[in-house]
C-alpha cells in the first residue's frame, strides 16, 4: 500500500509542474490562489465572465481579441490575424502545455492590465471558459 500511496503522491507533485488538461490548471491556480490568500474560495466563472470582459485600464479587454464568446475564433485586435477559439470545449489544444499558457498569460495580461495576473485571476478565467460549450 505504501508505494501506491507513494506513486500516488509523485503523481499529484509532477501534475503540479507539468498541467496537462484544463482541470490540472484549474487546480493548480486554485492551489496557489489558496496559498497566496488562505481566505480565498473557489475560482469563480462568473467572476472570471466580468473579467474576461471588463477594461482593465487599458485599451483592450481579453474579449478585444478572443470576443465575448470565446468559444467562437477570435481575431487580433491590432494585426486582424484569426484566433482559434480559447474555450477548451471547442478547441482540445487549449490549456494542454504550460509554456504556452503562461506565455500568452503573461502576454495577454500585460497588455490587458499593464501587469501580470494573480492566479485567482487565471482560475476565474479558466472556469469561466470551461462553463463554454
Ligand atoms: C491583443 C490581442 C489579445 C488580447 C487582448 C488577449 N489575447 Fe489571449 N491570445 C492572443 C493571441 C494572439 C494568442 C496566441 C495565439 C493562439 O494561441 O491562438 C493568445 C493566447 C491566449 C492563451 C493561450 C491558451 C492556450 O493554451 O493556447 C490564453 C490563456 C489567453 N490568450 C488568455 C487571455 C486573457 C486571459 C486575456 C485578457 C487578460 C487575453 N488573452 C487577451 C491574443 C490576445
Amino acid at each position: 500500500m505504501r508505494i501506491f500511496a507513494g506513486l500516488f503522491l509523485l503523481a499529484l507533485a509532477s501534475t503540479a509542474v507539468f498541467a496537462q488538461t484544463p482541470a490540472d490548471f484549474l487546480a493548480g491556480y486554485s492551489q496557489e490562489a489558496k496559498q497566496a490568500n488562505p481566505g480565498h474560495g473557489e475560482p469563480s466563472a462568473q467572476r472570471g465572465q466580468r473579467f474576461f470582459t471588463a477594461l482593465h485600464g487599458q485599451e483592450w479587454s481579453c474579449a478585444s481579441c478572443h470576443t465575448r464568446n470565446p468559444a467562437a475564433a477570435g481575431k487580433h485586435a491590432v494585426t486582424g490575424k484569426l484566433i482559434e477559439p480559447l474555450a477548451p470545449a471547442a478547441n482540445a489544444a487549449r490549456f494542454s502545455r504550460t509554456a504556452k499558457v503562461e506565455k500568452w498569460f503573461k502576454r495577454n495580461c500585460n497588455d490587458v492590465l499593464g501587469r501580470t495576473c494573480t492566479a485567482q485571476e487565471k482560475g476565474d478565467v479558466l472556469a469561466y471558459l470551461l462553463t463554454l460549450k
